[in-house]
Order: structure tokens, then C-alpha cells, then sequence
């Protein structure tokens, strides 16, 4: 009984070394890999950050202020495939668009057929309905038969409008208010660096009384 015990205790004893042999074995190599796997973590994750920094970017009507036109003219090139746009022109597989901005939306074009998807939503095309249309017409109207996936950048989107708009509708653009947290951000900014200027000349004029105190 004692003796198996000790061979018990022995193999135990003998099983931890190898074990602890193993460990620092291990660690030796695999810490290095770990090091290199974290480097490679950082990557994606910074990647998703500027990505979640996106989506609160500049306001629609800001966007709709620096907007271009003819920019908005290329970005229409994935529309054509479906869409006219100039006066009169023939319904494809989507209606003519010619002042669409502004008007009801699914309003009768040359007697185009609109989903009940879309002629449910109601009310009139304004800026921010086709800002919302435009990201994604699978989500703004579900079951709608503009089968296209929408565009995912807000420039795109306001650009397109804007050429929406020049053709046939020439609305006024939605004004730009800065929000209340900007203002107040925008507000600091200047204090601070009024703040900083009076610093700088009051450094300036005062400079070898700094140099005796570099820290004040
Ligand atoms: C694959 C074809 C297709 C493409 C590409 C397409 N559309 Fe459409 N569009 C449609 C169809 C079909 C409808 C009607 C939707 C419905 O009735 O549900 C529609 C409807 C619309 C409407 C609503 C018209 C109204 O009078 O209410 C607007 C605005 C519009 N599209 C703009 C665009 C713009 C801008 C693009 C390009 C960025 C675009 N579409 C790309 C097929 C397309």
C-alpha cells in the first residue's frame, strides 16, 4: 500500500515537471506567436472604428450644401440601366424621373406601375425621404421592386440628389443648423483659443520671466 502510494506521489511529482517543462516550453514559443496575433488583431478593429466614425459624418443638408451636381451625374450612371431622366422621357423598368424631387412619392408617371410597397409610404419625395430611399430602398420601402441595393455613401447619395433636383425640380436645399452640441464644441474651440492667444502674448511679452520659470 505505502509503496504504491509512493509510486503515486512519484509519477504525480514526475508528471509536474514534465508539465511545468512543457509550460515554459510553450510559452516560449507561443508568447512571440500571441505577440504577433495581437499585432494583427489591431487592424480590423481600427478598420471598425473609422467605419462607426463614419456613420456620424456631416449632416444631410450639410452633405446637400458641397453637393455636386455632375458628380451626381456619374453616380446616376448605375441608374440608367432602369431610369430615364429629362423631360418626357419613357418609363423602363423604373419610372422617369424627372422632377421626381418634391413630388408624391409613386405619383403617377405616364401611367408607371409602382409596387403597393412604394406607393404605401405616402407623402412627398423631399431631401431626407430620398437620402433614406436611396441608402436603401429594400429598407425603406420592404418588398419594393427597385431591385437595387442602394448607395452606401452619404456624398454619393447627396450628389445624386442634388443632380435629382437640377433636373426639373431646382427646390431650395434644405438650410444647414449646426446642432447645439457643435456650437457649443465650436464655441470652447474659440475660447480656448482666445485663451491660447492671450497665453502666447503674454508669453511673448513676458518671456525672460518664463525662462526663469519655463513650468508657468
Ligand atoms: C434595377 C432597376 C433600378 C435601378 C438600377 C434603380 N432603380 Fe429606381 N426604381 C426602380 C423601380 C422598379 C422603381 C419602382 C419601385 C416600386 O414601385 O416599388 C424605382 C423607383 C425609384 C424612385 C421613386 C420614383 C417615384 O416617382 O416615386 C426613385 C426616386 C428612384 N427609383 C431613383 C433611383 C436612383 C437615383 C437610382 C440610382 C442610384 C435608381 N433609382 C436605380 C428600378 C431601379
Amino acid at each position: 500500500m505505502a509503496d504504491r502510494f509512493n509510486t503515486f506521489i512519484g509519477w504525480l511529482l514526475f508528471a509536474g515537471i514534465v508539465a511545468l517543462g512543457l509550460s515554459a516550453i510553450s510559452s516560449r514559443y507561443f508568447l512571440a506567436d500571441k505577440h504577433h496575433e495581437i499585432e494583427e488583431w489591431g487592424y480590423p478593429i481600427e478598420g471598425a472604428e473609422e467605419e462607426g466614425g463614419a456613420d456620424e459624418g456631416p449632416s444631410l443638408p450639410a452633405l446637400l450644401a458641397v453637393a455636386d451636381p455632375s458628380a451626381g451625374e456619374r453616380v446616376f450612371a448605375k441608374c440608367v440601366s432602369c431610369h430615364t431622366i429629362e423631360q418626357g422621357g419613357p418609363n423602363g423598368i423604373g419610372a422617369n424621373l424627372y422632377g421626381v424631387v418634391g413630388e408624391e412619392i409613386a405619383a403617377p408617371r405616364g401611367g408607371f406601375e409602382f409596387s403597393s410597397a412604394l406607393k404605401d409610404v405616402g407623402g412627398d419625395w423631399t431631401f431626407e425621404k430620398l437620402d433614406e430611399w436611396l441608402k436603401s430602398p429594400r429598407a425603406y420601402a420592404p418588398g419594393t421592386k427597385m431591385s437595387f441595393a442602394g448607395l452606401s455613401k452619404p456624398e454619393d447619395r447627396a450628389d445624386v440628389i442634388v443632380y435629382l433636383n437640377s433636373m426639373g425640380s431646382n427646390l431650395p436645399l434644405p438650410e444647414v443648423q449646426e446642432e447645439p452640441a457643435e456650437d457649443e464644441a465650436a464655441a470652447e474651440g474659440e475660447e480656448a483659443e482666445t485663451v491660447a492667444e492671450a497665453e502666447t502674448e503674454a508669453e511673448e511679452g513676458a518671456e525672460a520671466e518664463l525662462e526663469a520659470a519655463p513650468g508657468e
